[in-house]
């Protein structure tokens, strides 16, 4: 976070965390945030830079089955902490860096070992102070071919999982798109036009500008800035680590600052740094506005529920008789009363004077 929006987004978000303390969400549907692509597009590692945790990724179908991403801030000085819940599992761990095993062990359980997927929704929630408050959805990329071992019909089956998701009106699609593919080809953008043809929750991710093709910068800035399919709420340009840093263990951390540099020192793209329309941590800051909006759109309704819920219970609770008072003499009188009423009723039942029923 840039520091003053910190200090602007920050009440807001304490105050998402009170309410959700309160169980909010069985009230007020918090926005979830859905990443769509081709394979191999960079949907993981747009994710695994926005959470900071380490998922599985690479080349071919990585990601099998639908993985829920919660994060949730806590106050600093508590140690990172994990849960990882699918079907009847539920384990509690503290390592980040056995997510990408007990990621890939849910997927085989759920999905098989092979390259099929699976519709079965995988938890994952992750407590720590260094996370934004922020619910992801990981989705299998669109795949054209199918590969050995794969169904026929897998990018449908994949298509259809995918629209289960974006057509919530309470998730925002993420759609991500690699510099060097045709955009107005991209299967992904066309669905979210479909489910959301105001694009009022679509944001497309531009990824690995690193690997934009010599000569095609001008195009790719021209989409940058909404010149060539205009989004209303736009584009952001981002890059993630390759395979090789990677495989060279590049942390998170150095990776953000890499980014930075990367694009400071682009002949054609440094002026997106002072746009915010660069960089992963931008990507972060529009996101938690976004969700931040909503909750501010959603209060009224919500303190008007809370009003009539309190005012039923008002009402139901003057329909009941008061209880024994809190003074012991009080106390002992209301014991009288309350067995002589009772006993006149029994009178009343032994002479067959039952009046009206009122038992
Ligand atoms: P997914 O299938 O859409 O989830 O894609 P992944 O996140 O698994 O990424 C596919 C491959 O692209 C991986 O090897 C990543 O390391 C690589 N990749 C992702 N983002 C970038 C980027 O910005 N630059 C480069 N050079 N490679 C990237
Ligand atoms: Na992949
Ligand atoms: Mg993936």
């Amino acid at each position: 976070f840039h520091s003053h929006l910190e200090e602007r987004v920050r009440p807001l978000i304490d105050l998402i965390d009170s309410l959700r303390q309160l169980g909010i969400e069985e009230d007020l549907a918090l926005p979830s945030i859905a990443v769509i692509g081709d394979q191999s597009s960079g949907k993981s590692s747009v994710l695994e830079a926005l959470s900071g945790v380490a998922l599985p990724r690479g080349s071919g179908i990585v990601t099998r089955c639908p993985l829920e991403l919660k994060l949730r801030k806590i106050k600093g000085g508590v140690q990172w902490r994990a849960t990882i819940s699918y079907r009847d599992e539920y384990i509690e761990f503290d390592d980040p860096s056995l997510v990408g095993t007990y990621v890939e062990e849910a997927q085989n359980e759920l999905a098989g070992d092979g390259v099929g997927i699976c519709d079965d929704l995988i938890t994952l929630e992750i407590m720590s102070p260094d996370v934004c408050d922020l619910t992801l959805i990981d989705l299998p990329g669109i795949a054209r071919v199918p590969v050995k071992g794969q169904p026929d019909d897998i990018g449908d089956q994949i298509k259809s999982l995918i629209r289960s998701f974006i057509e919530k009106e309470q998730t925002i699609n993420l759609v991500v798109v690699p510099c060097n593919v045709d955009i107005a080809t991209t299967e992904a953008l066309r669905m979210a036009q479909e489910v959301d043809p105001e694009g009022k929750r679509t944001l497309a991710i531009l990824t690995k500008p690193d690997l934009v093709d010599k000569g095609t910068e001008k195009n790719i800035l021209d989409i940058v800035n909404n010149q060539v399919i205009p989004l209303s709420k736009g584009y952001i340009i981002v890059k993630c680590r390759g395979q090789r840093q990677i495989d060279d263990k590049v942390s998170l951390a150095e990776a953000t600052r890499v980014e930075k540099e990367f694009f400071k020192r682009h002949e054609y793209f440094r002026c997106l740094l002072n746009e915010e329309k660069a960089t992963v941590q931008c990507l972060a800051t529009k996101l938690t506005q976004d969700l931040v909006d909503h909750i501010k759109k959603s209060l009224p309704l919500l303190s008007e529920q809370i009003r009539k819920q309190l005012w039923d219970c008002r009402k139901e609770m003057g329909q009941c008789e008061p209880g024994p008072p809190l003074d012991p003499q009080k106390r002992k009188d209301f014991l009288i009363t309350t067995m002589m009423k009772f006993n006149d009723k029994i009178n009343r039942l032994s002479t067959g004077d039952a009046g009206n029923n009122d038992n």
